[in-house]
């Protein structure tokens, strides 16, 4: 499978968000990454229902929610009702994650687990087989625009591994300061699908800055 490009919606122009949407739909774009923060978790907010409510009449486009927020397994009816394809929780965030990724499936969607940056990797082996999607950040959460963080390609080879290992089927984003040169080291450690948010939206063509992406 060649990879996916999930274009993160945080650093849309927030006042022309219909036009944003038309061009994600006309880029070779395959996802919408969404980012849902709490100022508890993680030190920003961002938007929420009112935002992520609209989005399904507007785009075909697989909607990948990232909940950046404490709780997350509270809102599990209203993201699968909102049409998401994927919910991504954060390892931090969750005492009981296995619980809280049977419930994201039992509500239709694929479970996605974010790690932080600090997070190993190998804290995933009992749960990896259950999971459609790892989320790693490549970047300290909470806000578009930071600089990569090199480890993170580190992190790719070991997730790898460890879904071989474990016979597990679970793809693999990343998230936080990709662009073609981070972007490029990504895929070729194993990276399934790529976040962008300021690369993209902050281009002079982000369909065009979306067709570098894809053709990594
Ligand atoms: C950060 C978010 C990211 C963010 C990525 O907390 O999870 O999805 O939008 O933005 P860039 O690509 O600009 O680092
Ligand atoms: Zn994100």
């Amino acid at each position: 499978m060649s990879h996916l490009v999930a274009p993160s919606l945080l650093s849309a122009n927030f006042l022309n968000l219909e036009r944003e949407i038309e061009m994600l739909n006309r880029s070779e774009a395959d996802w919408i990454h969404l980012d849902i923060m709490d100022g508890v978790f993680v030190p920003n907010i961002s938007f929420g229902f009112p935002v992520l409510n609209l989005l399904k009449e507007r785009t075909h486009k697989l909607l990948d929610v990232h909940l950046m927020i404490v709780q997350p397994e509270k809102f599990i009816p209203e993201i699968a009702a909102a049409g998401a394809a994927y919910m991504n929780v954060h390892y931090e965030a969750c005492t009981h994650l296995h619980r809280v990724v049977s419930e994201i499936r039992n509500h239709g969607m694929k479970a996605g687990v974010t790690l932080n940056p600090h997070t190993p990797v190998l804290l995933l082996e009992d749960i990896v087989k259950d999971l459609d999607m790892v989320l790693l950040m490549s970047v300290n959460p909470g806000f578009g625009g930071q600089k990569f963080i090199e480890h993170s390609v580190e992190k790719v080879r070991v997730l790898k591994n460890l879904i071989l290992r474990k016979n597990a089927r679970a793809l693999i984003e990343v998230d936080g300061g990709v662009n073609l040169e981070t972007g490029k080291k990504l895929v070729d450690a194993g990276a399934d699908v790529l976040v962008a948010g300021n690369f993209v939206f902050a281009s002079d063509d982000p369909v065009q800055t979306i067709h570098k992406l894809k053709s990594l």
